[in-house]
Parts: C-alpha cells; sequence; structure tokens
C-alpha cells in the first residue's frame, strides 16, 4: 500500500504567515527576517513570542517592525503545556501565524499546539538529526569526537527532535573546535538552512511521506 502523503502547505496569494516561538538571541529568527527583507523568502512574520522575558529574540523583532512579547510558559520548567500552551496558540492564532517556527525555543511543545498547527510546526536543531538530539548538541557532537557536525531543519512530531527532515547542511569539525567556535560555524548554516526551509514550504514544494520529505517541483 502506498503511503498517505502530506501537503503541509499549499501556496496562496498571499506571503506565507509565520509565528516564531524563541527563548535566546534570535540569530534565525534574523536570518528569516533578512531572507523576508530581501526577497529570496515571500514570507512575513505575523509575531514574536519568548518564553524568557527579555530575551534578545523579543528586541530582534521589535525592531523589524514585529509584534513581540513574553508570554508566561509558568508552571512548566521544560515544556509548554495545558494552560500556558493555550495562551501560546491563542496569541499565534490572533495574530493569523499559518506556521510557528521554533527559533531556539527551548522547550518541549505538546499536542496542544501540534494540534492547533497540523505539519506546520518547524523546528531548526544543531546537529545532524538523528545524531545528538536534545540540549548544546554541538558540545555533544565535539565530546563525542565526531567528524562531521551540522543542522537540521524538521517538521516537528510528538518526540523530541524526531520530526520528518526537510534540510540538512553539514560542518566539519576542526581539530582546534572548542564548543564555541564550532557552535559559531553551525550557526552560519543555519542561517541559510531556516530560509532554505521555509522558502521550500512556502512554495508548496514539500509532502511528507512517513518520515520522509520529498520536494517537489
Ligand atoms: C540555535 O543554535 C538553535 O539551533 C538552537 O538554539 C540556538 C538558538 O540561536 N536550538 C536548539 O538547540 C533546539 N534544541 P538563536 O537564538 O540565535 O537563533
Amino acid at each position: 500500500m502506498q503511503e498517505e502523503e502530506i501537503v503541509p502547505f499549499a501556496p496562496q496569494s498571499q506571503p506565507l504567515r509565520i509565528g516564531v516561538l524563541g527563548s535566546g538571541s534570535g540569530t534565525n529568527m534574523q536570518s528569516i527576517l533578512d531572507a523576508i527583507a530581501s526577497g529570496f523568502l515571500d514570507a512575513r512574520v505575523t509575531c514574536c513570542i519568548s518564553d524568557v522575558p527579555g530575551a534578545k529574540i523579543l528586541d530582534r523583532a521589535r525592531a523589524a517592525g514585529v509584534p513581540a512579547e513574553w508570554i508566561d510558559p509558568a508552571p512548566w520548567k521544560t515544556k509548554l503545556e495545558g494552560a500556558a500552551e493555550d495562551r501560546y496558540v491563542a496569541r499565534l492564532r490572533e495574530s493569523g501565524a499559518q506556521v510557528v517556527v521554533l527559533a531556539g525555543f527551548m522547550r518541549i511543545v505538546k499536542r496542544g499546539l501540534l494540534s492547533a498547527f497540523p505539519w506546520r510546526v518547524l523546528n531548526i536543531h544543531p546537529a545532524l538529526l538523528p545524531a545528538f538530539p536534545g540540549v548544546a548538541a554541538w558540545k555533544q557532537a565535539l565530546d563525542y569526537g565526531a567528524k562531521v557536525a551540522g543542522v537540521t531543519v524538521h517538521f516537528v512530531d510528538a518526540g523530541t527532535d524526531t520530526g520528518p527532515i526537510i534540510v540538512q547542511r553539514a560542518v566539519p569539525v576542526l581539530d582546534g573546535d572548542t564548543p564555541e567556535t564550532l557552535h559559531a560555524r553551525i550557526q552560519e548554516q543555519e542561517h541559510l538552512a531556516y530560509p532554505e526551509a521555509l522558502r521550500l514550504l512556502a512554495a508548496g514544494r514539500l509532502r511528507i511521506c512517513g518520515r520522509r520529505v520529498k520536494i517537489v517541483g
């Protein structure tokens, strides 16, 4: 039997509307905003929400004219669930977001968000998944002695860093690397990979077949 083919997004006459969730500096969101400004990506960022009060990602969003706010994720420390999750979903919906981009959002997202945006939640992870899921993946790669590190953009499913892979980029590990130098080189590739994946999504070129993501057209 043939596997069902899911079309996560079919292009419309309007630019793709993206809601961003992030916890940190926001360089990945910046790369998306820059890709939009340059015309590489036909999209609009409708809102930026952080679980960390005063996170730099909020300043970056405001500087670009994107509505930005901290929404309390309490009582959870490492996940987004229940009433807190409802608050995030409500704000994303209110902003008109069609897809949700996790840009350094350091929480596990749960069913409420995933069912509100089915196959429309994307994440970027600083490793070549399935190697090194979880936190500080670049450090895990270095400590393990891997010769190749990298970056993965994937659809989010119910697992942690397990969803179907859209784009991957490899980054060599150099002899003199420290966690900081390796992460910096990985980030250079992240800033190419996220706009690339979103451009494919916005153009309606992605199909999910089981674990595999096909690029059509
Ligand atoms: C990025 O390296 C991203 O891959 C990572 O957090 C950093 C955020 O940077 N995300 C994860 O580790 C998720 N498991 P940014 O705030 O500058 O975009």
